[in-house]
């Protein structure tokens, strides 16, 4: 297995990652080191996991260094970040962006044997993490212009922008450890905050070799990247009461307990995105086809560990059977391999990850359902072929957990009460997809369905694209709202000067536009 590895995505030795950068200042780490185990070519006997490098295991003592970095940098918002002009900041996210395109190739590389995306999903990731840097850059300018301009109200003239937070503590995810950490620190920073950011739990060395292009673009303090466990980085962190963000990407659990550690949380503001559920409901007038078509991409593209996955399928009465038959033949000819292979189906990067799936289908099965495709469920090294269970119940597992892997639950239904009701009792509120033909019949679904969740997807499988859409979600599934434009918004406060509207005013606004004395209070535009 290992000789069918093409030279270019080869990892002949171990990658020894061995820097992390403080205060503008990337240094040796001196003390232990975590194993970075690729889980691609596992074969169990021979290769149980490919060891494909090491990364810092940094403690309490560094995680508190990059947090006065941060914190000095950002010196209560007087710092040089936070007050400088808003074109200056742009342009030190311009020449980041430009050096971190030079690092596609390696990048792309590592997040196929780190987390086990396949080549075109890793590239996508890559590309689309560029094109956010660049709408983000270009959006800003636009929030700015709108900034430029003096309201006059009762008396009071008034010059209303957009202010940074503070300090932002930044998470991402192992399922886009590129492009959702990047989706929370590009606003965050470009804003005028700054931030530690510590990777993900899988998707970690992906990340070494763009140290140099933070480091080059950033003045010091502005961003720190340490690595190591969540407890003996994040908690600590959070315990100072330092941070006055939270931006998080990830499990629920996660979210609560460092919330839970922080001591003033009224300062603390959240900008998470969480677990969901999201149902596809397959109305009897349907396109079959379509319908088909969609709800395997949306079940099953990255092996279904997508928060956006469609993660369970309520199927009209009417059509339950050509649909299933259809649905279950489509997906065993699905094809498994190797990220490089380009195929739907990859290894699952976490190790634990298939006896998880296995146990969901053991518990569905005792509890009624089948396994209605014949591959489904077959597990090979850190493979696992997709199972379509049917029929599922409120009993099972799957009906609940957000099962983040290859297992799709479907329900057969006549009264459409019956998926309602599973989405109003759900913790969960992202979106959902619906399938459908008559207008009749979605209009007054979709009256409803935008209320339980924040987007409705017509015909189509769910998704957070395009990024200029706003992304968020109701109950558990997320605390603001990420958008190229919402995330600037939630990444920062409205601030503002307001001044009695007199004559002295007048003179003093005058000479700070046409002296340029402050960077704040001006009208010029960036183009
Ligand atoms: O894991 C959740 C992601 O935000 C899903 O994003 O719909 O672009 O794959 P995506």
């Amino acid at each position: 297995m290992a000789n069918s590895v093409p030279k270019e995505f080869d990892i002949k030795e171990p990658i020894n990652h061995k820097t992390y950068l403080i205060d503008g200042i990337i240094s040796d780490w001196k003390g232990d080191y975590s194993e970075v185990h690729s889980t691609i070519l596992s074969d169990k006997k021979n290769i149980p996991h490919k060891l494909i490098g090491y990364t810092p295991k940094m403690d309490e003592n560094y995680a508190l260094k990059a947090l006065d970095a941060a914190d000095n940098a950002y010196k209560n918002g007087t710092g040089k970040w936070p007050t400088m002009k808003v074109y200056e900041r742009i342009n030190c996210m311009q020449k980041f962006v430009d050096l971190m395109k030079l690092q596609r190739d390696e990048v792309v590389k590592l997040l196929m044997w780190e987390i086990g995306k396949n080549l075109n999903d890793s590239q996508k990731e890559f590309d689309r993490t560029v094109d956010y840097i660049n709408e983000t850059i270009k959006e800003y300018k636009k929030i700015d212009r709108d900034g430029a301009i003096f309201q006059n109200n009762s008396g009071v003239r008034a010059l209303i922008r957009r202010g940074p937070l503070g300090v932002v503590l930044c998470l991402g995810p192992y399922n886009y450890p590129l492009n959702e950490t990047f989706a929370l620190l590009i606003p965050a920073i470009i804003m005028g905050n700054t931030a530690i950011f510590k990777p993900a739990k899988h998707g970690v060395l992906l990340i070494a070799p763009l140290l140099d292009a933070f480091q080059q673009s950033f003045p010091p303090g502005v961003v720190n990247i340490v690595f190591g466990r969540g407890r003996e980085i994040a908690s600590p962190i959070m315990k100072t009461g330092k941070i006055n963000v939270l931006a998080l990407i990830g499990h629920s659990s996660s979210a609560i307990s460092l919330q839970d550690l922080h001591p003033q949380k009224n300062r603390l503001r959240l900008v998470l995105g969480l677990e969901a559920k999201n149902p596809a409901i397959i109305l009897d007038d349907a396109d079959l086809d379509l319908s088909i078509n969609e709800c395997i991409n949306g079940a099953l593209s990255f092996n279904g560990q997508r928060c956006t996955a469609i993660k369970i399928i309520y199927v009209h009465e009417k059509i339950k059977e050509k649909f299933l038959n259809e649905f279950c033949k489509k997906i065993d000819d699905l094809k498994m391999g190797l990220p490089w292979e380009n195929t739907l189906l990859t290894p699952l990067p976490e190790p634990h990850k298939p006896k998880y799936i296995i146990d969901l289908i053991e518990d569905a099965k005792k509890k009624g359902a089948k396994v209605l495709n014949k591959r489904g469920g077959e597990v090979t090294n850190n493979f696992v072929f997709p199972a379509v269970l049917y029929p599922a119940n409120e009993e099972m597992r799957v009906y609940k957990e957000e099962q983040f892997g290859p297992v799709i639950p479907v329900i057969s239904f006549e009264k459409i009460d019956v998926p309602i009701s599973f989405m109003a009792g759900s913790n969960y509120g992202q979106q959902v997809s619906l399938f459908g033909k008559s207008e009749k019949k979605l209009g007054p679904l979709i009256d409803s369905m935008v209320n339980l969740v924040c987007r409705v997807n017509l015909n189509s499988s769910c998704q957070r694209g395009p990024d200029v859409f706003p992304f968020t979600g109701r109950k558990d599934s997320a605390v603001a709202t990420l958008s190229v434009h919402d995330a600037l918004r939630s990444f920062s406060i409205r601030t503002f000067v307001a001044s009695k509207d007199n004559e002295i005013n007048k003179e003093i606004l005058r000479k700070l536009i046409d002296n340029k004395e402050s960077n704040f209070v001006r009208t010029d535009y960036y183009l």
